[in-house]
């Protein structure tokens, strides 16, 4: 069997699972190349990758909520019980869960500091854009995407009903998409992108086209507990970004670190 041929019958393999055939497939064949690096056995190789999958996505749903079913009642969801029907969604991903008591304020610093905004660009959205209704830069075109494609199908129904946008699929190991925003939320996102690939957080950072970018970490585990986290990440976000022109302020909005990036030299006219 040739090196191509193998590749793509194991990341085949890997997305035979249900809990990851909606899973970018270019995020599946890095993994699998990587792994193939270790001259691994296919049995190895295909639980190595679906285990690195799980820790950067499904780790972070709260149980195992149907998300195509919440997709398809979405519909039939009245327009008074929409927001209501959305915090339901937002318990049911660990970054949601801890921003929504703080949900108010979190969005309250960052419209403070943004100025005007036409346009956000959620990266690694998980269900955030569901938290739409509590933004007060929520009537801009929202875009979001995520690696994985249920989440996005969710997403995308609903932010297409609450004042437009939509969500798409991407792997963002490999940099963010082209698309021009006054705003990108990077949400808790860095530490998985890093996990995945060693230099992609930096590599992500620098392709965003936005003036204005939201970085944010966790500072407990997904377990509530706090292990040194929010030094460690301010340590990581500091080298990050230590050679670059760019201003940032660090707030600390409940569990979440956070640190808006303003890159003056950014401001490019939307296309
Ligand atoms: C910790 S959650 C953060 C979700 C959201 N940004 C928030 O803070 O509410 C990480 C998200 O990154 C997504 N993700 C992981 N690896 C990714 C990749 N390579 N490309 C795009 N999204 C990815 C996961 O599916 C998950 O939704």
């Amino acid at each position: 069997m040739s090196a191509e041929l193998r590749v793509a019958t194991l990341v085949a393999q890997v997305r035979a699972g249900a809990r990851y055939r909606d899973i970018a497939p270019e995020l599946v064949q890095r993994l699998v190349q990587r792994e193939l690096r270790h001259a691994r056995d296919d049995t190895t190789v295909v639980k190595a990758v679906r285990r690195q999958i799980h820790q950067v996505t499904g780790a972070f749903m709260v149980g195992t909520p149907n998300l195509a079913a919440a997709a398809a009642a979405w519909p039939g969801v009245a327009p008074s019980e929409r927001q209501a029907w959305c915090i339901q969604r937002l318990r049911e991903h660990a970054s949601t869960r801890e921003r929504l008591p703080h949900l108010d304020e979190f969005y309250r610093q960052i419209a403070a500091r943004v100025g005007v905004v036409t346009r956000v660009l959620d990266l690694a959205c998980g269900l955030n854009p569901l938290a739409r209704y509590a933004m007060p830069f929520g009537a801009a075109d929202y875009l979001a995407c995520d690696v994985a494609g249920q989440l996005v199908q969710l997403v995308d129904v609903v932010v297409r009903d609450t004042g437009g946008g939509a969500a798409f699929v991407a792997d963002l190991v490999a940099g963010a998409p082209p698309h021009h925003a006054d705003l990108a939320l990077a949400l808790n996102l860095l530490p998985p992108l890093e996990h995945l690939e060693r230099g992609a957080a930096r590599r992500l950072l620098m392709s965003i086209q936005a003036r204005t970018i939201v970085v944010s970490y966790p500072t407990r585990t997904i377990g509530g507990r706090s292990v040194g986290m929010c030094s460690a990440y301010e340590q990581s976000f500091a080298a990050l970004v230590a050679d670059l022109p760019w201003h940032s302020e660090r707030l600390l909005i409940g569990d979440e670190l956070v640190f808006i990036i303003t890159r003056p030299s950014s401001r490019s006219p939307m296309p």
